[in-house]
């Protein structure tokens, strides 16, 4: 909860160095329609950061260019300091940044174990990798049992701890999330929002998109809300979620 959270672990904005990964000024397009428009955002090492706004206001377009999927018609895509642009979305993985997609999008027919190593493909340190597997069955020992099992038979949060331990296997720095309580059983919801909770306090910097508000806020340090492509607040957790606009629009106060 925000009223817990140690608040050195979020400086000001003017001590907190350089930003991990930053928008400035972002315009994409699909075809002649423009979806995002003039977007500035960053995130800092070890924030929880999320991204919330209505059906179709550009969200996963947002992570889809963070990432590399969508190529900004103008503006820069920034990473450690470096405008990344031009780069693949493989330097971006093997420079830190990594993405949890909708859906989970697991390989179903391939195991546990299989799914997970994906997620190194663009690496050859193999100690590193065992170390890194290691850490995931520590944080996750439900996934070290179901190793040799076909991800496909998981169960719904199995599931998503093995799309996160696969995301965690490139080694990233920020955590990129769409929409990760999606499709999850209520019940399952609370927990998906402790495992987030659990990994930024490892020290993961967490950009995450929801529609779940409500939740999201109350882990996250900071918030942007896009409507129509556009940042229409910028602020901390604490502040949007006692934000009258904010309360009446996405937190299901009317
Ligand atoms: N590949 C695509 N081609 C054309 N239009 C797209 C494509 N992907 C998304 N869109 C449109 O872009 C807008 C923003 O989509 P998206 O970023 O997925 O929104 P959100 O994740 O906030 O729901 C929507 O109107 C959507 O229909
Ligand atoms: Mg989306």
């Amino acid at each position: 909860m925000s009223t817990e959270t140690d608040t050195s672990a979020s400086p000001s904005s003017s001590d907190k160095g350089q930003a991990l990964l930053e928008f400035r000024k972002v315009n994409t397009h699909y075809g002649a329609v423009h979806i995002l428009k003039d977007v500035d955002l960053e995130i800092y090492p070890g924030e929880l950061v999320c991204l919330l706004g209505g059906n179709a206001s550009g969200k996963t377009t947002t992570l889809k260019a963070l990432l590399g999927m969508v190529k900004p018609t103008s503006g820069e895509v920034v990473l450690n300091g470096e405008v990344v642009n031009n780069q693949p979305i493989s330097y971006r993985v093997s420079n830190g940044v990594t993405m949890v997609p909708e859906n989970r999008r697991l390989f179903k027919r391939l195991s546990v174990l299989e799914n997970l190593m994906l997620g190194a493909y663009l690496r050859n340190d193999k100690a590193g990798i065992k170390e890194d597997l290691e850490y995931i069955y520590d944080l996750f020992p439900r996934v070290k049992e179901r190793l040799t099992q076909k991800s496909g038979t998981l169960s719904g949060g199995e599931q998503q701890m093995v799309a996160i331990g696969r995301a965690l296997m490139s080694r990233p720095k920020v955590l990129l999330m769409d929409e990760p309580s999606m499709g999850l059983a209520p019940a399952l919801v609370q927990q998906n929002f402790e495992l987030i909770e659990k990994i930024n306090n490892e020290g993961m910097a967490i950009f995450m998109v929801e529609q779940n508000a409500n939740m999201a806020l109350s882990i996250a340090d900071r918030g942007w809300v896009l409507q129509t492509g556009m940042v229409v607040l910028n602020d901390s957790a604490e502040a949007l979620l006692a934000n009258p606009e904010m309360r009446a629009a996405y937190l299901g106060e009317a």
